[in-house]
């Protein structure tokens, strides 16, 4: 039998339906709860208690610090497959056969080019511009040379669209990069996997041969796998509320793209590193910046700590952690900053104001650290979360038109003026 929740208002009470989830997750769908009450809505700030769709993508369990890509858990993704084979799982639903995902590697590397006139777009902005002001604008300026919307009832439209953003939203990110460090243009290597041939995009000089370092296309490999996707985050949910007017894909993902940019979300990985940059240019006292965290009057946070959802730990942080250690270990490479991170992870963990708060490091807090020993810059951090959440952020788009969900709109509590009448200028 299905399970109601009641509502009692003003003496009347209001029977809501439970919609229970595969995990057991529960919920009260409020759907009716306006039309049959009259005008009353629920009202939650932040969405901090409030599921906006039903989605058989990714699971998450903050409590216990659980991450699944449909039903695999993180750990096993990004120890056993590589990030081509987890954006097929997101985007279509189940692990692709050899056959599956040779067709669909192709299928992109046939897509893997750029009008040139997109060159001409890039080119107009400054050196100094950060790249993912860049990279959103050229991924809405795609749209200028590709169908603008998507038939979602068109198998082939929605296949084709998926497979020319997978394959071009590489060669813009990179593009962003060599742009910023003054490199000509690369179109990378029809020969190379996904991974290993955005790298040679990003890195490959013009009077060098590419030599591509196993170690480094790993590491990207698995920091991709665990970025892809995290259900209904801040960008995701900016890529479901604009495609759900039935804008297109490659608009829908430029709106996502902004919204990661953000300091609170996929911005912290490049805040992180410049927030322990910054402790190490004080002399790395980092119970001062502890106390800075604790001090309500002070606006400063430690960036990469507290998560929305990861209320024990962020199972990702902890991968990351052990291949924080491993790659600069494996590149000889020393980082002060990896010290001054680990001290402050360690007086957080036993400090009662984090505790009290279940406030842990999250996926940004050491990306940063690896992302720098792999040779990528501070302001390429971000773009990079943003190539690793491009299937998850594709695969919650087509879900959501699959579906033919209505349009995104919440509700508001007017607090503002009651009606009056207007005053013209002289007597204001
Ligand atoms: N440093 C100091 N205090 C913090 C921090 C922090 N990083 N994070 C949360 N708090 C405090 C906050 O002040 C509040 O205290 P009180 O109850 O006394 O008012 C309490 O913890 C709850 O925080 P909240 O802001 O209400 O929590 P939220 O769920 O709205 O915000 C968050 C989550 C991730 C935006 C926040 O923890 C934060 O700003 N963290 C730093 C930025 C960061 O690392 N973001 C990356 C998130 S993970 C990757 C991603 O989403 O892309």
């Amino acid at each position: 039998m299905s399970e109601v929740a009641k509502i009692e208002y003003n003496g009347q009470v209001y029977e809501l339906p439970v919609v229970t989830g595969s995990e057991n997750e529960k919920g009260i769908d409020i759907a009716k709860l306006r039309g049959s009450s009259g005008g009353l809505i629920t009202l939650d700030r932040g969405f901090k208690n409030t599921g906006s769709c039903e989605s058989a993508i990714t699971f998450l369990n903050g409590e216990e610090g659980i991450l699944r890509y449909r039903g695999y858990s993180i750990e096993e993704l990004a120890d056993k497959a590589d990030f081509l084979e987890v954006a097929y799982l997101l985007i279509f639903g189940e692990l692709p056969t050899q056959e599956q995902l040779s067709k669909f590697d192709a299928d992109i590397k046939a897509e893997a080019h750029v009008d040139e006139d997109v060159k001409r777009i890039l080119d107009g902005f400054p050196k100094s511009a950060h790249p993912m002001g860049v990279l959103s604008a050229l991924t809405s300026a795609l749209i200028a040379f590709n169908p603008s919307s998507v038939n979602a009832n068109s198998e082939e439209e929605m296949y084709q669209a998926i497979v020319k953003i997978m394959a071009k939203f590489p060669v813009l990110t990179a593009w962003a990069h060599r742009k910023r460090m003054g490199l000509p243009l690369d179109y990378g290597d029809d020969n190379l996997g996904y991974v290993q041939n955005f790298l040679k995009m990003m890195f490959k000089k013009p009077n060098a041969e590419y030599q591509e370092n196993k170690i480094i296309t790993n590491a990207i490999d698995k920091l991709l796998i665990l970025h892809a996707d995290h259900e209904q985050n801040c960008s995701t949910s900016t890529v479901r509320i604009v495609g759900s007017s039935h804008a297109g894909l490659f608009a829908s993902l430029s709106a996502g793209i902004s919204a990661l940019w953000g300091p609170l979300h996929g911005g912290a990985n490049q805040a992180v590193i410049e927030m322990l940059e910054a402790i190490k240019a004080d002399g790395g006292d980092t119970k001062k910046y502890m106390g800075k965290a604790k001090d309500k009057e002070d606006p400063f946070r430690l960036m990469g700590f507290g998560h929305r959802v990861y209320k024990n730990f962020d199972p990702r942080a902890k991968i990351i952690k052990v291949a924080a250690d491993e790659v600069l270990g494996d590149l000889g490479v020393e980082d002060p900053v990896l010290g001054i991170a680990k001290g402050l992870e360690q007086e957080a963990l036993s400090d009662a104001y984090f505790v009290d708060r279940k406030l842990y490091p999250n996926v940004d807090f050491y990306s940063g650290i690896i992302y720098r020993a792999l040779g990528i810059p501070t302001e390429m951090f971000t773009p990079m979360f943003a190539l690793g959440r491009l299937p998850g952020w594709i695969a919650q788009w087509r879900e959501m038109r699959l579906k033919g969900e209505p349009i995104g709109r919440p509700r508001q509590i007017y607090t503002g003026a009651n009606a009056r009448d207007f005053k013209d200028i002289a007597n204001r």
